[in-house]
């Protein structure tokens, strides 16, 4: 065989070390500067090399190994069994081509492939974890690191309510694969909070539950509402099952998190349908996929089949369109929020991603934007996924080649209405201090008043917030409630129905409860979670208001910075104008009589803590139940508790409960506490049955 040429060798080195800094970035600092399909491509680009000239390739080549060494700062695990990665297919064609490969290889093992069966499941674009648990006892938790060595973080993982601590009828050693994915609703709030407080971003909910699993205080793990699919299992010693789908079932049965809607297929057919529909649902869900994986359901095929390199031939994974795409970055512009703070945004030179054009994105804030160093004519990647605003990762700052690129600074007047800008000390924000005078902070202040989670007036939204300003019809948010369908009706594009609709939803929401108006009125750092804690707190908007910041900071999850700044917006005349007109307009800043009822209700003062599966309920509906009935639920036992709530499989709380005396209820004495104790026909309403598997 021929020396392989110089080009190729360099060629394959430079891959080489691309890809070793792309796994240092994603893996080690959870903050990748390029999308998947660049990642793939690279490794595709090194794999054909290799093919093409084999004296290239060796054990340490990136196509041999999974990336990622472990981050040092954990203890380090050995994988009793690799964590191994998958092949991809992208799309119907593909995924075709890897069956008949499979087909081709069984009749080569002489194995009829007549009885094959596949299993579908989403692909959970999270954080891969391993859990084992001995005598049924979870033991230890690890991250896949590089496949071998994964990262110990057992105490953090106990903080995450979805990992059962202890299994009923357990084998002796079982280890269970899954993925640890942060909601994306709760991802979204976390941002904005971040976003708000000067904190860096996450790029993405891969990136949020990576970061909140490997850092070393589990109190900030706890705090976040990280969750999990399992997908697997791993090494087991008194367990064997025939299946793939009989090992999901018993994992669902034992208080694991399996996907309801996972399936098995007989034929090839039926695994593209079902792709296809994973794929339009997709955004819609509360959890990201890059893909489904399909994978043989006979365990007994898997040894047969075994692995090629550092990937399984029983198992592929169907990749979607990437999510990300690089652009050129033409200009950073400058926006104002609605409290004031000058956000960068950028201009792109237009592309496409899953299936939209995308020419601007966000950039979050001044102190994002230099942590990134992202610079006017950067090359950047960018991603967008579902309805979160399409925002820039990172600048690839190795296509930068001596260009020397411009850093962007937050501008010395505001880009609205041309105050002149301030940047307090102590704060990390420029900000435009012409609160209540600045158009941009009113419309954006209107935007967030309307929007979804605030008053949300269907068919209300940004646009609307534009032109109802810009035409002179409504002034600030109270404006909103003198509107006439015949105003409407003059402007273009509004006809009868439309008008007399859009005025039905407004008259809809001065309906709205008082913690909502509270959060609607977008208070610098009043997020949805403390307006509803200072609407429980402090009950009316005048107790609020005369409240100094000692009295604020009692209220829940209230510091004092926070108490500083709404003491100063509610010690402003125009904020108190502001509130007043909308009091005038029939808005409620008062909690309600049922509200108030909930306050003192049946189960008030009372601390439940909830363990293992429940029967009917799950554990969110019977939180939610017991909140509506005055009562707290807590994570852990103390003296404090008055009841503990066992399902099936219940953790090791139960055995402490038992320890400290606190009440067990089963989920019927649950229920009959709600109802015998009059939490009213809502409070014990039973969803129909259905156990997520
Ligand atoms: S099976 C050898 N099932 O994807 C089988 N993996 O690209 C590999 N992943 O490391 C695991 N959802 O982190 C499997 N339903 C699923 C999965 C899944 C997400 C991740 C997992 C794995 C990576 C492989």
């Amino acid at each position: 065989m021929s020396e392989p040429g110089a080009a190729a060798a360099d060629r394959a080195d430079e891959l080489r070390r691309l890809i070793a800094e792309a796994n240092r970035r994603y893996y080690e600092l959870d903050d990748p500067d390029i999308g998947d399909d660049t990642y793939d491509a690279l490794l595709n680009e090194l794999r054909a090399l290799e093919e093409a000239e084999p004296e290239l390739r060796s054990s340490e080549s990136p196509t041999q190994k999974v990336g990622g060494r472990p981050l040092g700062r954990f203890e380090q695990v050995r994988h009793a069994e690799p964590m191994l990665s998958l092949a991809n297919a992208r799309g119907a064609e593909e995924f075709r081509a890897w069956e008949t490969r499979l087909h081709n290889r069984l009749r080569t093992l002489d194995i009829e492939p007549g009885e094959l069966r596949f299993v579908s499941e989403p692909k959970i674009d999270g954080l891969a974890i391993s859990l084992t648990y001995e005598d049924g006892e979870f033991v230890r938790g690890a991250t896949r690191g590089d496949g071998v060595i994964g990262e110990d973080v057992t105490h953090n993982l106990r903080t995450v309510e979805d990992i059962p601590e202890r299994i009923d009828d357990a084998p002796e050693l079982l280890e269970v694969r899954g993925e640890v994915y942060y909601p994306r609703a709760a991802f979204r709030r976390l941002n904005e909070a971040r976003a708000e407080a000067g904190e860096p971003a996450f790029a993405n909910p891969r990136n949020s539950a990576a970061g909140t699993i490997r850092q070393l205080d589990p109190a900030v793990t706890a705090s976040r509402p990280l969750s999990i699919w399992c997908y697997g299992i791993g090494v087991q010693r008194g367990l064997d099952l025939g299946s793939h789908s009989e090992e999901l079932g018993w994992l669902g049965r034992h208080g694991f998190k399996v996907n309801e809607d996972v399936s098995t297929h007989e034929s090839a057919d039926q695994v593209v349908e079902r792709c296809l529909w994973w794929e339009q649902r997709r955004e819609s869900l509360d959890f990201e996929i890059d893909g489904v994986v399909i994978k043989v359901d006979q365990r007994s095929l898997w040894r047969e089949l075994g692995v090629a390199g550092r990937e399984p031939r029983w198992a592929v994974a169907w990749k979607f369109p990437p999510m990300t795409a690089t652009t050129t970055l033409n200009k950073i512009v400058w926006n104002v929020g609605r409290t004031g703070h000058l956000l960068p945004f950028a201009m792109l030179e237009p592309v496409h991603v899953s299936g939209v054009t995308v020419s601007t994105a966000t950039l979050h804030n001044e102190e994002d934007l230099e942590r990134k160093d992202v610079r006017q004519g950067d090359e950047v990647v960018i991603t967008r996924a579902g309805d979160v605003i399409p925002q820039v990762i990172a600048p690839l700052v190795q296509r930068r080649k001596g260009k020397r690129l411009r850093r962007a600074r937050p501008p010395k007047r505001c880009p609205v209405c041309d105050t002149p800008t301030v940047k307090p000390p102590d704060s990390v924000f420029t900000i435009c201090p012409n609160r209540r005078g600045c158009p941009g902070q009113t419309f954006q202040g209107v935007k967030h008043f309307v929007s979804r989670g605030a008053m949300d007036i269907e068919g209300f939204g940004e646009k609307q917030a534009y032109r109802f300003l810009a035409e002179g019809l409504i002034r600030d948010q109270a404006g909103i409630y003198d509107l006439t369908s015949e105003q409407l009706q003059q402007l273009d594009r509004f006809g009868e129905t439309s008008a007399n609709n859009l005025i039905a939803e407004i008259e809809r929401s001065r309906e709205r409860p008082f913690g909502i108006v509270l959060y609607a009125l977008g208070l610098p750092g009043i997020g949805y979670v403390n307006a509803q804690a200072l609407a429980q707190h402090f009950g009316t908007i005048e107790a609020l208001i005369e409240a100094d910041e000692e009295a604020i900071v009692e209220a829940e999850g209230i510091g004092p910075i926070l108490a500083a700044q709404l003491r100063e917006e509610l010690a402003d005349e125009a904020t108190l104008d502001l509130i007043g007109r909308l009091r005038e307009r029939g808005l409620s800043f008062e909690l309600s009589e049922s509200e108030r009822r909930q306050e003192g209700g049946p189960l008030a003062d009372k601390t439940f803590v909830l363990t293992g599966t429940l029967g009917e309920l799950t554990r969110e509906q019977a939180s939610a139940m017991i909140k509506r009935a005055g009562g707290k639920v807590t994570g852990s036992i103390s003296k404090k508790t008055d009841y503990i709530v066992a399902g099936d499989s219940p953790g090791t709380k139960l055995a402490k409960a038992e320890e400290v005396g606190t009440e067990v209820l089963d989920e019927a004495g649950l229920l009959e506490l709600l109802g015998a104790e009059g939490a009213g026909a809502e409070g014990a309403k039973v969803p129909p049955p259905g156990r997520r598997r």
